[in-house]
């Protein structure tokens, strides 16, 4: 089965020839053109004919691309492709920050105005974290789990154990406490942030290999069954190893998108606040 997430983000910034790219250098120039030769009455600021223009063109990027979250859950086959809509997102997400910086005229201040401002600047900025994510990590998934998926692998790893519990049954002393702790070992570590941060080495697993080789030296274990021991613990430890990554990995994304995400809305929350501002005081 093909690795679904590495192809889904394989060239998202690349995607149909740079469509998007394209789209958003268009718009930027239009904008930066405009600013340049708009003729408003006084200086540049949100509050000129050409200033509310672009900021309800600024809100309306804002809100489509705030709405990704929600499209991309009821996005079906055949309909615009994820590839083509992460695309959009990020270079959009761009072409929005000079739009918006020229809907400010440059003017800020310690106000609700420029905090609404520098709450959808860290949206973006993040965004450019995201997409360094998104670059590397999926193929980093891919190299470490071929084209297996992790469902495919935690499976593996339980017919894996199943067989270890059975063998398990033939030790005793100190090779079998550690084979216990051997067939405990879990490939999913319990929260993301501890994945991020623990071992993906397996100490138990040397210790338990050495354990079975010096009874085997000792005569205390049978050669087979010491092979096989042997070899259902190296399969263990590698599935072990690949699991802890991609839990990794899928982590690292899982904590971007606590940043990009709840800024989000946050941003908009400024936004929201931010016009309410402009109308009541006009
Ligand atoms: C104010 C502007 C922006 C808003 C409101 C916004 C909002 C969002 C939201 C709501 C998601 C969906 C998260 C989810 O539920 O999975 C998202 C994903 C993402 N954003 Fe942004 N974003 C903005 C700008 C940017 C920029 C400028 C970039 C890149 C430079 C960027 C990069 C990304 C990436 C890579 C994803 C993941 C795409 C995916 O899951 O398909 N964002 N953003």
């Amino acid at each position: 089965m093909p690795n679904v997430i590495s192809q889904r983000f394989e060239s998202f910034l690349s995607f149909n020839r740079y469509r998007y790219l394209w789209v958003a250098l268009a718009l930027m120039v239009v904008a930066i053109g405009c600013y340049v030769f708009a003729p408003v009455k006084t200086e540049h600021n949100g509050g000129t004919w050409f200033g509310y223009t672009l900021g309800v063109i600024s809100v309306g990027l804002m809100v489509w691309l705030a709405a990704l979250g929600l499209r991309k859950r009821l996005i079906r086959p055949g309909k615009w492709s994820q590839k083509g809509r992460t695309s959009a997102h990020v270079y959009l997400g761009i072409a929005l920050a000079l739009i918006a910086t020229l809907h400010t005229g440059f003017q800020f201040g310690w106000n609700v105005h420029t905090a609404a401002f520098g709450g959808m600047m860290i949206v973006i900025v993040s965004g450019f974290i995201g997409v360094a994510i998104y670059a590397t990590v999926p193929s980093k998934l891919s190299e470490n789990s071929g084209s297996q998926t992790f469902v495919e692998l935690k499976s593996q790893l339980d017919q894996v154990n199943l067989q270890l519990d059975k063998v398990l049954f033939e030790l005793d002393g100190p090779p079998l406490k550690l084979g216990e702790r051997v067939l405990k070992t879990d490939g999913v570590l319990v929260s993301q942030l501890r994945a991020l941060f623990s071992q993906v080495a397996l100490p138990v697993f040397e210790q338990f290999r050495d354990s079975i080789q010096q009874a085997r030296d000792a005569g205390a274990i049978e050669r087979d069954l010491s092979l096989t021991v042997l070899r259902l613990t190296q399969s263990k430890a590698a599935l072990v190893k690949r699991i802890r990554l991609h839990q990794r990995y899928k982590a690292l994304i899982s904590i971007w998108l606590a940043v990009h995400v709840p800024f989000t809305f946050f941003s908009m929350l400024l936004v929201g606040i931010h016009i309410f501002a402009v109308f009541y005081y006009w």
